[in-house]
């Protein structure tokens, strides 16, 4: 009989946003009768702007006229958008960056997972507690977890706390990790870190030689100064550094899907013969391999992020969604709840009232207040006692959630 990959039965039985749906659609069957807000993951609900639809439209009639179908593209991405991208999210920032260290995917959310594929099942792993459940998920699978243990972590991952006592800033790891997740701004958490904060990890990884895996998947809401919106922005981090970025909360994008990953040229590693080897070439390969490629339509969509239109539209669907995380976090703060996030963030992290875990405050909010949001303990052991709320439903639903959760409306 063939052998499957054992890792796989030993993670939790259902993906964290997978068990939320579950739990919400139960109730849902058994109450039909209640309207249930849902603020639990991060999925947007303004529709794409003016600029990408007729974009889109174009695309769809170019792929219905012989001279201008489109099939398979470059596996990597088309030019006319990789240019884009390296001259309007880089060059026009002071970072210098060609097309091809960037590699168009389907999301942020694959290329954190696939990462993996190009770095050696040794090598160990930290992240910051609590974490996307991407990142660890996916070392389990790949078997660089270890066991895990009763405490909720992994026995070979480093978790490196971020709690009210640190003020959700994570120290720098002690256990010599190879591999580094920082999600910045974060999810879950909301939070950032400061140019100078960033400065030290990316240090840190020179000085030790550790790859950092950077998730700048909310980097459009980012709107004070001294935080960055890349990790580049961070002098010496094309040597350490890979850079995810999605489309998704830019643009909303979550339905139709794109992101992507940056890998530098002049990142290295280490191969067996202890030969410095670049990670551009692997992660090209890995690709052309595994994925054919984004499709040419939602491609052309991003293209038009990037004119004036473009970039206006997106800026005000980001502010809306801004604008109800200042809602959220300002109405639970003054209703007496501990806040943190929601201002380069569209996420709001809560700590649960009085004794209350992750998992019975939501179901208190599900069933009091038909609320739902995502229970903090399923992004890792440092998440109990805390709840994270998201800034993407409408205006009126947002208002309405508040109101119900502190009966004052603001
Ligand atoms: C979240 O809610 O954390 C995200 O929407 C999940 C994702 O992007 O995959």
């Amino acid at each position: 009989m063939f052998k499957i990959n054992q890792n796989f039965t030993k993670l939790p039985a259902s993906y964290l946003f997978s068990e939320v749906a579950r739990r919400v659609n139960a109730y849902s069957q058994a109450h039909p009768e209640v309207e249930i807000i849902k603020m639990g993951i991060g999925d947007v609900t303004r529709p794409l702007c003016k600029a990408v639809v007729d974009a889109l439209h174009k695309a769809v009639d170019d792929e219905a006229q012989a001279a201008t179908f489109h099939g398979y593209g470059p596996e990597q991405g088309y030019g006319f958008l990789s240019e884009k991208i390296a001259e309007y999210d880089y060059r026009r920032h002071g970072i210098d960056m060609d097309a091809d260290e960037i590699f168009i995917s389907d999301g942020a959310k694959s290329d954190t997972g696939n990462i993996g594929d190009i770095l050696s099942t040794a090598d160990k792993v930290a992240v910051t507690d609590p974490v996307y459940p991407v990142y660890v998920d996916t070392n389990v699978m790949a078997g660089r977890a270890g066991e895990l243990l009763a405490d909720g972590c992994w026995s070979n991952i480093e978790y490196l706390p971020c709690n009210a006592g640190n003020g959700f800033v994570p120290s720098l790891p002690s256990g010599n990790p190879d591999v580094i997740y920082l999600c910045y701004p974060n999810n879950p958490t909301g939070t950032t870190l400061t140019r100078s904060q960033l400065k030290e990890w990316v240090d840190y990884c020179r000085l030790h030689g550790a790859l950092l895996l950077f998730d700048a998947a909310y980097e459009a809401y980012i709107r004070e100064d001294d935080v960055p919106h890349s990790i580049y922005e961070i002098e010496g981090a094309k040597e350490v550094a890979i850079e995810f970025r999605s489309y998704s909360k830019t643009a909303g994008f979550t339905g139709i899907r794109l992101g992507y990953t940056v890998v530098p040229k002049a990142l290295k590693g280490l191969g067996d013969d202890g030969e410095a080897v670049a990670l551009n070439p692997l992660w090209r390969r890995r690709q052309t391999t595994k994925f054919n490629g984004a499709s040419y339509l939602t491609q052309r969509g991003a293209e038009a992020l990037y004119t004036p239109e473009g970039q206006a539209q997106v800026r005000e669907t980001v502010d809306y969604y801004l604008e109800n995380a200042r809602i959220i976090r300002e109405g639970l703060a003054a209703a007496g709840y501990d806040v943190v996030g929601g201002v380069n963030s569209p996420y709001i992290w809560v700590k649960t009232p009085g004794t209350m875990t992750s998992w019975e405050f939501f179901d208190y909010l599900l069933d009091r207040y038909h609320i739902v949001g995502t229970p903090g303990s399923g992004f890792g052991p440092a998440g109990e006692g805390y709840f994270r709320l998201t800034a993407f439903n409408t205006r009126e639903n947002t208002l309405r959630a508040v109101e119900r959760l502190t009966g004052s409306g603001k």
